[in-house]
């Protein structure tokens, strides 16, 4: 997968632009609050459609009412466009200008890594179970309709349990276990190989710990209909419902402890690097291409072994962009952030550009009038 070029339009802090990207790594330096981010959340929003809808407003630049992004890509040797416009709360999404879904969209285009991925070792479980939800939703259609119909089948069961419709819970419960255990099946599945990769990847970090994802269940499917009927009582009580999918965790565990409570800081950006390894690598294996890799300010990493990781992952990839307040080694090309703008440099790691002898005749020369006479 490439992005051939990204547009942008009243995106955050951005200037109106057209950028062009080489294959290889293209690293974005500059100063906190130079745009760096918000050129790669743009980026990711243009590749993959994603972004966190509850905070669509605050894309659009101040005093604006309307963004919009577009990426170029290059996948298989075809060329499509992808446009997002935002405005109004709402994102609006086209492919080659038809109005799509986001699962309409290539679903293996794009990985991410921020430093706020530490988080998702030492956060909520919520916080790991989007991680979960949110690949495996790019990894199969199926997945992510089966998930928003049970995310749907909830909601409205909890209204229905704060309305005390008891007489009503048995249709709800019966969609809820169907749609949950198979969430809940295929959850144990993609983990056998996600546990795999982020394990692997985990070791190349040169942790000496091993890592092993594992699902905590608030049931299971030979139980779920029994266990939910068990606490039905408790739940009139919340209006809340307690049981299934959208209650599990993703356990971390490093060595024999889980990572949530027991893990150093610098173990948890280790582990939380480990799972965007494995992303990137399940999401390569399911579509037959390495995705377009974005890192987020890989100076922030001061870690010298988790810092090469970064950079010799992003070297992995047909194509990446790398941030950071000093400028990625290695890099095809170098662009300077100030200020929402990015202007093309010619890094420390390229040659001068080496400009050919002029070769003209002596005679040629001779009808050269002097340059000291020029305009005298
Ligand atoms: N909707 C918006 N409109 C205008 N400016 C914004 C908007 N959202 C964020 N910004 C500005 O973007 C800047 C942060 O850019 P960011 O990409 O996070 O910088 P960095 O280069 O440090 O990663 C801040 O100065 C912030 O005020
Ligand atoms: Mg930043």
């Amino acid at each position: 997968m490439r992005l051939d070029s990204l547009s942008t339009l009243n995106y955050r802090n951005l200037a109106p632009c057209t950028l062009a990207f080489p294959a290889g790594v293209t690293g974005v330096f500059g100063e906190n609050g130079a745009g760096k981010t918000n050129l790669l959340e743009a980026a990711y929003l243009a590749l993959t459609g994603l972004t966190d809808v509850s905070r669509l407003e605050q894309l659009v630049q101040q005093g604006e009412t309307e963004a919009y992004v577009r990426a170029d890509l290059e996948s298989g040797g075809s060329l499509s466009v992808q446009e997002v416009g935002l405005g109004r709360g709402r994102r609006q999404l086209k492919l080659d200008g038809v109005r799509v879904r986001t699962g309409d969209l290539p679903r293996g285009s794009a990985v991410w890594i921020r430093p706020e991925d530490s988080e998702m070792v030492f956060g909520s479980p919520s916080g790991r179970r989007a991680f979960l939800d949110s690949l495996l939703s790019r990894l199969s259609a199926r997945y992510a309709e089966q998930l928003s119909r049970y995310e749907r089948t909830v909601s409205q069961r909890n209204a229905a349990l704060r309305g005390g419709e008891e007489w009503a819970m048995h249709v709800w419960d019966e969609s809820l276990v169907r749609l949950g255990t198979e969430i809940m099946l295929f959850r144990r599945r993609a983990l056998v190989r996600l546990n795999e990769l982020a394990a692997e990847a985990n070791a190349a970090l040169g942790s000496r710990k091993t890592l092993t994802l594992s699902l905590t269940e608030s049931t299971t499917p030979e139980t779920y209909a029994q266990d939910m009927g068990s606490r039905r009582a408790e739940e009139l009580a919340r209006g809340s419902t307690a049981t299934g999918p959208h209650r599990d965790d993703l356990l971390l565990t490093l060595g024999d402890f889980p990572a949530s409570e027991y893990a150093s800081r610098g173990e948890g950006r280790t582990v939380a690097l480990a799972l965007r390894r494995a992303e990137l690598e399940l999401l390569a294996e399911r579509f037959g291409e390495r995705p377009v890799l974005l890192v987020d300010d890989f100076s922030a990493e001061l870690d010298p072994v988790r810092r090469s990781f970064l950079l010799e992952l992003a070297a992995s990839v047909p194509q990446a962009i790398v941030t950071g307040t000093e400028r990625a080694p290695g890099a095809a090309l170098t662009l300077r952030a100030q200020s929402g703008r990015f202007t093309p440099e010619a890094g420390p790691d390229l040659p001068e550009p080496e400009l050919p002898e002029p070769e003209l005749a002596e005679a040629e020369l001779a009808d050269v009038p002097d340059v000291a006479g020029v305009g005298a």
